[in-house]
């Protein structure tokens, strides 16, 4: 399978202050293929969040390489990055990130709009997306008036709606139980491999492992195993 998403030696560090900067991710050098379902799993503070919103191009190295696609991402220029995640990348957050005033269907469609998705086009695929993530019943609430695994299966949609080939979930699970937990990760992982996508999981939750087919152990920045 070709690699879409490339890190080479990268490095983060974050200023704490008077000056001095702590590294807390050291050389990072990872390949991930069309079609992998990668769990990444590690302690707290090890370094998830802060390689997963490299890997959205959220979050500039400190040094160090991405590619997408074998393009070189170009982490200085703002419109380029804005121009990859609204066409190339799907990103769920721990709490789902809605706009409060949009019901479910608006807060699909603008994504879509933003990735230049054809009109009649989005709306087929909002339609499919609802039915999918069961939220028919749901498309013209707003975000207040839905239940926590309802707001995060609309997070799925809006992650979903413009077929990204980079799908990156920080801790979609956390705020959910066992069961909307794995609905959730079930749909992304089905969702990553009719698209031909790279999907990117962070948990704590190791039951969850059996589900993907790749799994990344990270621990003190570094990523320490790696197993398919
Ligand atoms: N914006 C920031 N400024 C300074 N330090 C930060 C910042 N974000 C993260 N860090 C530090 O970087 C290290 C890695 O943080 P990160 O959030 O990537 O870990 P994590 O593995 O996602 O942890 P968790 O499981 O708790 O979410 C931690 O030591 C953290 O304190
Ligand atoms: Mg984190």
């Amino acid at each position: 399978m070709p690699a879409i998403l490339e890190c080479d030696d990268v490095r983060k560090a974050y200023s704490s202050g008077e000056g001095r900067s702590e590294e807390v991710l050291h050389g990072i050098t990872i390949t991930l293929s069309r079609g992998e379902c990668v769990i990444l799993l590690g302690p707290s503070g090890s370094g998830k969040t802060s390689l997963l919103s490299i890997l959205g191009c959220l979050l500039t190295p400190t040094s160090g390489e991405l590619r997408i696609d074998n393009e070189v991402v170009d982490f200085s220029s703002t419109t380029t990055l804005t121009e990859r995640r609204r066409s190339t990348i799907g990103f769920v957050f721990q709490h789902a990130h809605l706009l409060p005033f949009l019901t479910v269907e608006e807060n699909l469609a603008t994504v879509g709009r933003n990735a230049g998705v054809a009109p009649a086009e989005l709306a087929r695929r909002i339609t499919a997306l609802l039915e999918l993530l069961r939220l028919e019943s749901a498309a013209m609430k707003f975000p207040s008036q839905l239940s926590g695994g309802q707001r995060q299966r609309v997070a799925l949609g809006r992650a979903l709606v413009h077929d990204p080939s980079i799908i990156l979930a920080d801790e979609p699970t956390a705020s959910l139980d066992w069961e909307n937990g794995t609905i959730v990760t079930d749909m992304l992982i089905n969702r990553a491999r009719e698209l031909g996508a790279v999907l990117v999981v962070v948990t704590h939750d190791t039951r969850l492992i059996p589900r993907f087919n790749r799994v990344l152990q990270m621990e003190g920045g570094n990523v320490i195993e790696s197993s398919h």
